[in-house]
């Protein structure tokens, strides 16, 4: 298999999968706070999907080894890196939480994307770590454009988060997306400029980097199949977008109303 190239009407496509994945997390914002549940966030997402009319990529999914996964959403709570499973736990003043969503339109297109979301009054260090995981992400976005390489992105994430002390997850990356929830190429959130494979328009990936404030390690939490935890315990946060190359640079497609702002080092969500 290789890199596919989506076409005009392709990218239509995308663009609505995109969009509507956006808007799920639009939707569970203003419920997230101290004492809501992340099976109550669940309950939103899905309830949000069946008004959009779409359905949820990870309600079952499962690739090889793992156990279908359970939920339609992943809620990645402090110290859990990602694919953390709603449960009945409140959430408490302090936690941070990632969401992370990905919708499949009825015409079969897939959009994923993911956002941190802060509970309460937290942590200097939690809220560091939240925002600066986001701007790590608009580094890597902001390299994306004809004839650059995959190479270019992790190295620009990687740079800037391991100069603010933090350590990139090397286990988890990025991912091809389209027809298919997980396509080619891998993205990685760390490497070296110019490696790898050569950016071409059309190509639509997802840029996804999860950051720990400890050490890089990760383990299986161990009784779910599922949920990944920092070995060291430390926090981990992570954000992310589906991203298209365009003719002349980037167009982020996992944007709506309720998105962040840019920071303030981005011009532009398309270019
Ligand atoms: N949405 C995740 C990603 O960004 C994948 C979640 S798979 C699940 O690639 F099964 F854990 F939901
Ligand atoms: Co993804
Ligand atoms: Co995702």
């Amino acid at each position: 298999m290789s890199i596919t190239i989506k076409s005009a009407e392709d990218i239509e496509g995308m663009r609505l999968a995109c969009r509507l994945a956006s808007e799920v997390l639009d939707y569970i914002t203003p419920h997230i706070k101290p004492g809501i549940t992340t099976k109550e966030i669940d309950r939103l997402g899905a309830e949000c999907m069946a008004q959009q009319g779409t359905i949820s990529a990870t309600v079952g999914y499962q690739p090889p080894g793992y156990p279908p996964y359970p939920a339609s959403l992943c809620t990645s709570v402090n110290h859990v890196v990602c694919h953390g499973i709603p449960n009945d736990k409140p959430l408490k003043k302090g936690d941070i939480v990632n969401v992370d969503v990905t919708v499949i339109t009825k015409d079969g297109w897939y959009g994923d994307n993911s956002r941190m979301f802060l509970i309460g009054e937290c942590s200097i260090a939690a809220k560091r770590l939240s925002a600066l995981t986001f701007e790590a992400m608009w580094h890597g976005i902001v390299q994306v454009k004809p004839g650059a390489h995959l190479g270019d992105i992790g190295h620009a994430i990687q740079k800037f988060a391991e100069g603010q002390g933090f350590s990139i997850v090397r286990e988890f990356c990025g991912h091809g997306i389209g027809k298919k929830f997980h396509e080619e190429p891998q993205v990685l959130h760390y490497g070296r400029p110019g490696t790898l494979e050569e950016l071409v328009p059309g190509m639509v990936f997802t840029i996804e980097p999860m950051i720990n404030a400890g050490r890089r390690e990760v383990k299986d939490f161990g009784n779910d199949g599922w949920t990944i935890v920092t070995k060291d315990h430390s926090l981990s946060a992570q954000w992310e977008h589906t991203v298209l190359v365009t003719e002349t640079g980037y167009e982020v497609m996992t944007l709506s109303a309720g998105s962040p702002p840019l920071p303030a080092f981005v011009t532009a969500t398309a270019t």
